[in-house]
This record gives structure tokens, sequence and C-alpha cells, in this order.
């Protein structure tokens, strides 16, 4: 198994950790269907509030497994386009996760690596990590991490990695809007806890539309209806009456 799920703080934080460190995490068939499956199913639980995503060992993720790409000369164009579709499935179940997205980076996000700190909601990275788009350098394209990474950095940095394919740091990623936090060596898991105990001191429901409003250009009239909506809520009526009545809310 390339993937491992653990649960914590009660089942409201689930941490899905990519497990192939000898191969620096990089995601061959069955780590994208695992990936796949667990963000569409961690989707569907009520229950959980906050996802973190980390990769065990040196590096965060290298990025798509080459031996596999390589591999794929041997199919037709339709297993190809079909494969495709599969790694940009991985990609939307994660940027489409209802719950807020945690990415716990270390060591190198490379090429598809990159494109899963584009699709998380926060990233913290330690210093000297590197990223990269370096598809070019192996002949290739920064296909379907393109539209998210593209969103998120802005076309004209992603003109200059996109091209060069060089490697920049963790301090670069932050200059563009890809890395939020970069934290010294040793010092991830207090940044995410913190980030976690943020996450679990709002209303549950509050923060999944919260996440919402982010991720789609929130048009106005989406905007009205939805404050709306949530200030008569059981949860937007608990939150109200505890801040009045000075207690902490009940969730
Ligand atoms: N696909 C398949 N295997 C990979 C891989 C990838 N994307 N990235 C690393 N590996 C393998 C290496 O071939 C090596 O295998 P070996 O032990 O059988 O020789 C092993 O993982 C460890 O890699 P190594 O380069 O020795 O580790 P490192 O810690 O010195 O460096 C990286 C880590 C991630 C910086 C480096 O491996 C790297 O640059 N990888 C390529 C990343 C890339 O270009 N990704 C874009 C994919 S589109």
């Amino acid at each position: 198994m390339s993937l491992v799920l653990f649960r914590e703080r009660d089942g409201r934080v689930a941490r899905v950790v990519l497990d192939r460190p000898e191969l620096r995490n990089a995601f061959d068939e069955d780590l994208i269907a695992t990936l796949t499956e667990t963000f569409l199913r961690l989707a569907k639980e009520s229950g959980v509030r906050a996802i973190v995503l980390e990769g065990r060992g040196k590096a965060f993720c290298a990025g798509a497994d080459l031996s596999w790409m390589k591999k794929m000369a041997g199919y037709t164009l339709e297993e190809n386009l079909a494969d495709a579709e599969r790694l940009a499935a991985m990609f939307e179940a994660i940027d489409s996760c209802p719950r807020p997205v945690v990415a716990r980076i270390q060591g190198a996000a490379l090429g598809g690596g990159t494109g899963l700190a584009a699709v998380s909601d926060i990233v913290v990275a330690e210093e000297g990590t590197l990223f990269g788009t370096t598809e070019v350098r192996l002949g290739i394209v920064p296909a379907v991490i393109s539209p998210y990474l593209v969103r998120k950095i802005g076309e004209s940095a992603a003109r200059y990695w996109f091209t060069t394919g060089e490697r920049f740091d963790a301090q670069a990623a932050a200059r563009v809007g890809l890395v939020h936090t970069v934290v010294p060596m040793g010092s991830l898991d207090a940044e995410i806890e913190r980030l976690l105990d943020a996450f679990l001191s709002g209303g549950p429901e509050a923060v999944a539309e919260a996440k919402r409003l982010a991720t789609s250009a929130s048009a106005r009239a989406a905007a009205t209806s939805s404050i709306a909506a949530r200030r008569v809520s059981a949860e937007g009526q608990e939150g109200l009456r505890a801040f009045l009545e000075k207690r902490k809310p009940v969730w």
C-alpha cells in the first residue's frame, strides 16, 4: 500500500500520507487511484473537518513516477488519454474537496508534487524545499496541473517556471502565492497543529462554505444568499449566541 490514512483529534482530522519514500513518493497508477478514492471518500464524511496531505521520508512528492510514464509509450492513444483522465481526476478530487486541505511539505515537491501544492488550500513548506515544473527538462509538459498552477501563481510566474523548468525554493514559491508559510527545519508540525486548531475553532459548515466562496469567483448573488442562509442556520445561531454570551460555541 503506497498511502496511509490516519485519523486524529477524535476523527475530526484526516492525515493522508503518501508512503513510497524510497521513490520520493512519486505517484504511479496505484497511488493515483488510492489518492483519488481517499479524497472522494473523505469529502463525503461529515465528521472530517480538515485534511493534512503529506509525504513520508526525505521528500513530499517527486511528481509522476517516471518509470510508469515511460511505460506509457507502449499503450494506445486511447489508453494514454484514459490514463491522463485518471491523473486529472486525482487533482480534481483534492481541489474540489469541501474540507480545508493543508499540504505539509519538506524536501522536494516537483512536477505533480508542485501540482499537489497548487490544489491544497494552505501550503506549509520547510525551508530548503525545492519546487518546480521540471517537465520540459524531461521532454514533457506540466499539462494536467497547469490550470491549477496558473490559477494559483498567475500567468507571469507560470510562463517563467513552465518554460524554464528551473527548480525554485520555498521562499520563491511563497512570493508567487504557492506557499503560504515557510518554516525552519523541524517546525512543520507546530505550524500544522496551529492551523488545525484554527479550522476546528470555526463552525464546520461555515468553514466548508467559506472555502467554496474562496474558490469560486464569489458573485454578489452567491455571496448574499450564502450569508442569508448561514446566519439563520443552527450553527450560525449558536456561534452568534456564544459570542454574545461570552462562551465558546458548541461544535
Ligand atoms: N519517478 C520515479 N522514480 C523517482 C522519481 C520519479 N519522479 N523521483 C525520484 N525517483 C527515484 C530515483 O530514481 C531513485 O531511485 P533509485 O534509488 O532506484 O536510484 C530514488 O527515487 C531516490 O531518488 P534520489 O534522486 O536518489 O533522491 P534525492 O533525495 O537525492 O532527490 C529528488 C530527490 C526528488 C530531488 C530527485 O529524486 C528528483 O529530482 N526526482 C525527479 C523529480 C522530477 O523531475 N519530477 C517531475 C516528474 S514529471
